[in-house]
């Protein structure tokens, strides 16, 4: 449906997109995760026509997107990351605004903004101006208002940052919906448990680049350990915890410690050898890897770094 050829974005010297090629399909959930400042928003900016790329072309169902023909302006919905509502006017009167300029009017665009505003679970607040809403209130509308002309491919750029768990599950649950009902999403975040929660493809971004691309099963199989043991520093005898360096890669995070189990290392042999340094097995917790290990790996940093 999306097609991304070697896309660059330049802001002055520094190089936000660096030569990204992307293929995304219809009815995909496509999540973009990476931490603040990968790239995500500049990557969003350019499918929804805020700017042009320096370099490289973006094709919706082989449309090119330069120019903007109107059947590209209709097909794409765009929930930018800072909330862009008129907050002295109602949630009604902010969805007749955005209606009008995707082109609806009359019966046709009362329709949608009923429909909407019951979507995002904001009806009976339909007649006050979005100034009295709550920070998740104003993300919700600002959700609907990408979703009024019915678009095909809909950009979400960080939706749930700064919003209370309730709207964030509402606002999962809606999008979950629409997808089954075959839009095409692409969800940016630095929340690794939205891409893992949502998305049935993940593109890992750092510095302008893709650094991994694939389904959750796909980029975790790119750790070398399928296994993660962790345990309190405070209770680890010092030589037993020198010991474990030749099991993987030991870490330290705040108060407890990880191994990351090397390729082909028994867990039987693991804790044969905190045994017999007189360490109970109860000290231990141990959980599969996640997309916040695979980042580190890749990149040497956390995602909130
Ligand atoms: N309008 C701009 N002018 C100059 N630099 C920018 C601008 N927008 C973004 N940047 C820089 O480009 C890089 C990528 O930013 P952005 O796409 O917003 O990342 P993300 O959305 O992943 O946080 C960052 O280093 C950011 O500081
Ligand atoms: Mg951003």
């Amino acid at each position: 449906m999306l097609q991304l050829d070697h896309l660059t974005q330049r802001y002055g010297a520094l190089t936000a997109l660096n030569d990204v090629s992307l293929t995304i399909g219809r009815g995909e959930f496509f999540g973009l995760l990476g931490p603040n400042g990968a790239g995500k928003s500049t990557l969003m900016s350019l499918v929804a026509g805020l700017r042009e790329p320096a370099a490289g072309t973006l094709r919706l169902d082989g449309v090119a997107l330069a120019g903007r023909p109107a059947e590209v302006v209709r097909a794409i919905g765009f929930v930018p990351q800072s909330v862009a509502l008129y907050e002295d006017l109602t949630a009604d009167e902010n969805l007749g605004l955005y209606g009008r300029l995707y082109g609806l009017a009359g019966r046709k665009l009362a329709a949608r903004i009923d429909a909407c505003l019951d979507a995002v679970q904001l009806t009976d607040r339909r007649r006050h101006a979005v100034k009295t809403y709550s920070g998740g209130m104003q993300r919700r509308l600002n959700l609907a208002a990408s979703l009024l002309h019915e678009p095909k491919l809909l950009l979400c750029d960080e939706p749930t940052v700064g919003v209370d768990p309730q709207s964030r599950n509402a606002i999962f649950d809606l999008l979950e919906r629409l997808n089954r009902d075959g839009l095409t999403v692409i969800y940016s975040t630095h929340y690794m448990e939205e891409a893992t929660r949502l998305c049935s493809r993940i593109g890992i971004i750092d510095h302008g680049r893709i650094l991994a691309l694939g389904t959750l099963d796909e980029l975790l199989a790119q750790l070398p350990a399928a296994e993660v043991v962790s345990f309190a520093r405070n209770g680890a005898p010092a030589p037993a915890l020198a010991a474990l360096a030749r099991f993987g890669t030991l870490r330290e995070r705040d108060e407890r410690c990880e191994v990351l189990l090397a390729p082909g290392v028994r867990l039987a042999d693991f804790f044969a050898a905190t045994q017999a340094a007189g360490w109970p097995d109860r000290a231990f917790t141990l959980k599969r890897p996640t997309l916040e290990d695979l980042f580190l790996h890749l990149t040497g940093k956390t995602l909130r770094e």
